[in-house]
């Protein structure tokens, strides 16, 4: 019952809150106002204060404050309707009818409950019943058991025209309750109403206090159209701001801290019966806002889980728009991406649990999302390109709303950026020996290599890196098979790791980062690979990166292979090289200067034992050490060559 401001103002107006405080504290007039001993403290002092003028009171003490209306409540422990019903009739305010329309509304979504709850009941019935036979089947089929039947209040909706609705009617609900719950439909051509839901297997849809307020209805044969039928929006259905399973899902989702939104129906029952209960469905929507406010009233980032295919990638950067404008702090999505053509359900069951666990753990951030769609929206090979690439990504920024997330994106994005546009070494295949007589230094006539852009000398070893950059880009293994199959690495289990990586993208030459990386993960080298990853060297090798263009990851891994496989050979010739410095022409010593820089950064540390690089190491610090000592310098040697 909704009260007007007239009437409540009628009952104040003709009761001074002294009068009515007056009856359980004693108060004293103090110039305006009265005082008392709080009625809410144990007070040697008054500090409680009525001021009938303002129509309020106000206890220091305890900072309660209110009207008479509270002040009943308070004291008396009674509900606002009761506390207005009292005063009223003291005051001798006619109590107003009952606002009709308001009781009507009240009345009627009450009936369209009844009516949504009573044909959730027929609808289980019909399934346990002979006519709900092949549906029952078609439920276990799909590998539901009788426990997750009864638990989502999974029904039959029967064949023939109007079943239901014989039902329904014969329990005393009507014609227009029917029509308004969703639950019948109304021919145009004036025939007679029928069932909306026929012959299909039928999923309640709940409200936050899980009430029936909809129903999804899918279609047993594989070639009935629509495959899922759903309740039309109605007074108590918004699809909007529906999320399925809300209800169900909220305690688990909260001790978990943690949300899966997957698309279907389907996907949410598979995932509750295989023990994630924390799941809920957007039932194929897009993202509404609305949606998203339920979705972080039960954890601050949800997984959305996408289809690895085509469609998935769509709808997740789909997704991505509508969410940009709504983030907040602490509160953002991440995205995982399931096996092409995988949705949960059929992931849970072909794989089991822990496959889906992994794609959960593995779920990528929102920022991350934002980043790899710009990236493969089109090349960034030319200036005019990057420019339109950091156009696309300023826009962006400016969707998001909540500034402190906006800044802290575009920061984010500015060292994306400069890590993108740091410069990168150029591809540089040639053989040193096309150095000699070059004075400058230059190779070739062309640029010389750009130190700083090399990757500085790191704590990673050459099997690290490539099996990083193997795993970041599984195709690098179609394009350089044979090397990577040559690369020898020492230590047995990063050898391993390696091999069964190349294992896994020979399997499926196709396979996405994310897919190996889940697939290793579950294998007996996943805390290796997760080790790896932590203390990658991702910020100082761009090409690590598993957004890195594919041009420049095939460049510098030409690069460092290259540098690789030249190293004993380099350390060889310096050494050989040192022994006859003495005796070097000035164009043999820049060679020989080149050679030297060579090894220098190449800077990998090796994971070898091997004796025979180990030897070549030594050498070329020895060569090193007697060069430091050596009387020779470039002055010295021009006057001995005189
Ligand atoms: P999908 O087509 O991905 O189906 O639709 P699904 O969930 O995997 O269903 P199964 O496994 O074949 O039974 C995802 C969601 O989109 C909505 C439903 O909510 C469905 O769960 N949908 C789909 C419809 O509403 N109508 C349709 O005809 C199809
Ligand atoms: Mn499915």
């Amino acid at each position: 019952m909704k009260f007007s401001d007239s009437f409540l103002d009628e009952v104040r107006a003709r009761l001074p809150v002294s009068q009515v405080v007056s009856r359980r504290v004693q108060l004293k007039r103090a110039g305006r106002e009265w005082k008392g001993l709080s009625p809410f403290n144990k007070e040697k002092t008054p500090s409680f204060t009525v001021n009938d003028q303002k129509g309020f009171y106000h206890c220091f003490s305890s900072g309660r404050h209110g009207d008479i209306f509270r002040f009943v409540m308070e004291t008396e422990g009674l509900s606002f309707p009761e506390a207005v019903e009292r005063l009223a009739g003291e005051a001798g305010v006619p109590m107003p009818a009952p606002d009709p329309q308001y009781e009507r509304t009240v009345k009627e979504r009450l009936g369209l409950m009844d009516a949504l709850e009573a044909a959730a009941k027929l609808f289980e019935e019909a399934l346990r019943s002979g006519a709900g036979r092949e549906a029952l089947g078609y439920a276990e089929g799909r590998g539901l058991s009788r426990e997750t039947i009864a638990e989502f209040r999974i029904g039959y909706a029967p064949g023939g025209r109007d079943a239901l609705k014989t039902a329904l009617l014969k329990k005393g609900f009507t014609e227009p309750q029917l029509l308004d719950a969703g639950l019948i439909i109304k021919p145009d051509d004036g025939r007679p109403t029928y069932d909306r839901f026929r012959n299909r297997l039928t999923i309640p849809i709940l409200d936050a206090k899980s009430r029936v307020i909809a129903f999804g209805a899918r279609a047993l044969s594989p070639d009935a159209q629509p495959k899922y039928l759903n309740s039309p929006e109605t007074r108590l259905f918004d699809k909007g701001s529906m999320v399925f399973n809300f209800a169900r899902a909220r305690a688990s989702a909260f001790d978990k801290g943690e949300l899966i939104v997957t698309e279907g129906y389907m996907d949410v029952i598979a995932l509750h019966q295989a023990g994630f209960k924390n799941a809920v469905a957007t039932l194929g929507t897009a993202f509404t806002a609305r949606q998203m406010e339920q979705l972080w009233q039960l954890a601050p980032e949800p997984v959305i889980c996408f289809d690895g295919d085509r469609a998935g990638e769509a709808a997740a950067a789909r997704a991505v728009d509508r969410m940009l404008p709504v983030l907040r702090e602490g509160h953002s999505f991440r995205f995982s991406f399931l096996p092409q053509g995988q949705d949960p359900d059929d992931l849970v069951r072909s794989a089991g649990p822990s496959a889906f666990s992994a794609y959960l753990k593995n779920a990528m951030p929102l920022i991350d999302m934002v980043w790899r769609r710009e990236m493969r929206a089109g090349a960034i090979d030319t200036p005019e390109r990057r420019a339109a690439f950091e156009a696309r990504l300023e826009a962006l920024l400016t969707e998001i709303e909540n500034t402190r997330v906006r800044e802290h994106y575009r920061r984010d994005i500015k060292n994306r950026l400069f890590e993108l546009w740091r410069p990168q070494p150029r591809e540089r295949k040639g053989d040193w020996s096309g150095t000699k007589g070059n004075r400058s230094g230059k190779r070739n006539g062309t640029t010389p290599p750009r130190r700083e852009a090399l990757p500085p000398p790191t704590a990673y070893g050459f099997g690290t890196i490539v099996t990083l950059a193997l795993v970041n880009h599984p195709w690098l293994l179609d394009r350089f098979a044979e090397e990577i199959a040559s690369v020898e690495v020492p230590d047995r289990k990063l050898a391993a790791l390696l091999a069964a990586g190349s294992r896994a993208i020979f399997d499926e030459p196709s396979i996405t980062r994310e897919t190996l990386i889940t697939t290793l993960r579950d294998g007996p080298h996943g805390p290796l690979l997760d080790r790896l990853f932590w203390e990658s060297a991702y910020s100082r090798m761009a090409f690590l990166k598993p957004e890195a263009p594919r041009e420049e990851v095939e460049d510098q891994f030409t690069e460092i292979l290259y540098r690789w496989r030249a190293l004993p050979t380099l350390t060889r010739e310096i050494a050989e090289n040192a022994e006859s410095l003495a005796d070097m022409s000035e164009a043999e010593f820049e060679r020989f200067a080149v050679l030297q820089q060579e090894v220098a950064s190449v800077g990998l540390k090796q994971d070898t034992d091997d004796a025979a690089m180990r030897d070549a190491k030594q050498r070329f610090e020895d060569t090193l050490a007697r060069l430091k000592k050596s009387p020779l310098s470039k002055g010295r040697r021009r006057e001995s060559r005189g």
